[in-house]
């Protein structure tokens, strides 16, 4: 998606929450300039295009049959709750989550994960890009929501948010049927729920702060266990 819609996305998720929001201001702020950066440098805009286009998904599935295959599942679908299906998603996003586990000079990384630091130190930022095209290319599995009780406070929370808490409508960034909009917004429709409901924990507790803007810190400091819970239930069976 182009950076003007990604503003526009951001801007219909202000509406519904209002303006007084401190993070719609502080992410319209931050996508700004970038938008500006991108008008002024078309040269830089086409070159990262050619880059994404030379991603070679063979060369991303021999490293996935070798070493991610045993916790993500050689499709990306990965069995375990706590190892997140990766099958069609975003493959920016991907990309993104890759660099960010990959520890820095000073050893820290962006998104610090004990497991994913030690295979994301192993790759180079071609591996990044050929895995990730390759994982975007699989199907994704569905999955189903299991709680009957919670399921129509997670549907509503999914798509139209919480005006009075301020928080707002997943639907807005992630899509309706939480498919994701490329670049940035990943998918998470059918994703496992504890792996989902693990993240949202994260991002309010600001262990998972590699969310540009503080978009999901803002958004999970809201948030109850109970509604973490049912949006978590309600994403496993969307599709
Ligand atoms: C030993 C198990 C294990 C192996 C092997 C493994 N992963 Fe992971 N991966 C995980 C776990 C667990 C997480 C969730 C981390 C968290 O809770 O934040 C994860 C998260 C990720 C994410 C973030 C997904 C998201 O939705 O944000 C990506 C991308 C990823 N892994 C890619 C890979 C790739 C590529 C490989 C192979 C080079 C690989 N993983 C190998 C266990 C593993
Ligand atoms: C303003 C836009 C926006 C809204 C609204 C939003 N998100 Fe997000 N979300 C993001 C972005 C951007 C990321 C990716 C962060 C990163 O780069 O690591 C993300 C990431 C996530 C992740 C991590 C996915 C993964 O695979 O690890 C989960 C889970 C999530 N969001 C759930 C939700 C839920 C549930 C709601 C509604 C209560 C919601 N989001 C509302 C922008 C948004």
């Amino acid at each position: 998606m182009t950076r003007a819609l990604a503003l526009a996305t951001l801007m219909m998720a202000a509406q519904i929450m209002g303006t007084h929001a401190a993070w719609s201001a502080d992410a319209a702020k931050s996508e700004a300039p970038k938008a500006e950066a991108d008008k002024a440098a078309p040269v830089k805009a086409e070159a990262a295009k050619a880059d994404t286009a030379k991603a070679d998904t063979a060369k991303g599935q021999a490293i996935v049959s070798k070493v991610c295959v045993a916790c993500h599942a050689a499709d990306g679908n990965s069995p375990a709750p706590a190892n997140p299906k990766l099958a069609g998603q975003i493959p920016e996003y991907i990309q993104k989550q890759l660099t960010n586990f990959k520890p820095g000079a000073n050893g820290k990384a962006e998104r610090a994960n004990p497991v994913m630091a030690g295979f994301a130190a192993t790759l180079s930022t071609d591996d990044m890009r050929n895995v990730a095209a390759y994982f975007a290319a699989q199907k994704p599995s569905t999955g189903a929501a299991k709680n009957k009780d919670t399921v129509v406070i997670g549907q509503r929370l999914y798509r139209g948010g919480d005006v009075a808490k301020g928080i707002a409508a997943c639907a807005s960034c992630h899509g309706a049927t939480g498919a994701g909009v490329p670049s940035q917004y990943p998918r998470l429709a059918g994703q496992h729920a504890e792996y989902t409901e693990a993240q949202l924990k994260a991002f309010r507790a600001k262990e998972r702060n590699n969310d540009s803007a503080g978009m999901m810190r803002s958004i999970a400091a809201k948030m109850t266990d109970a509604e973490i819970r049912a949006v978590s239930d309600y994403i496993a069976g969307l599709r």
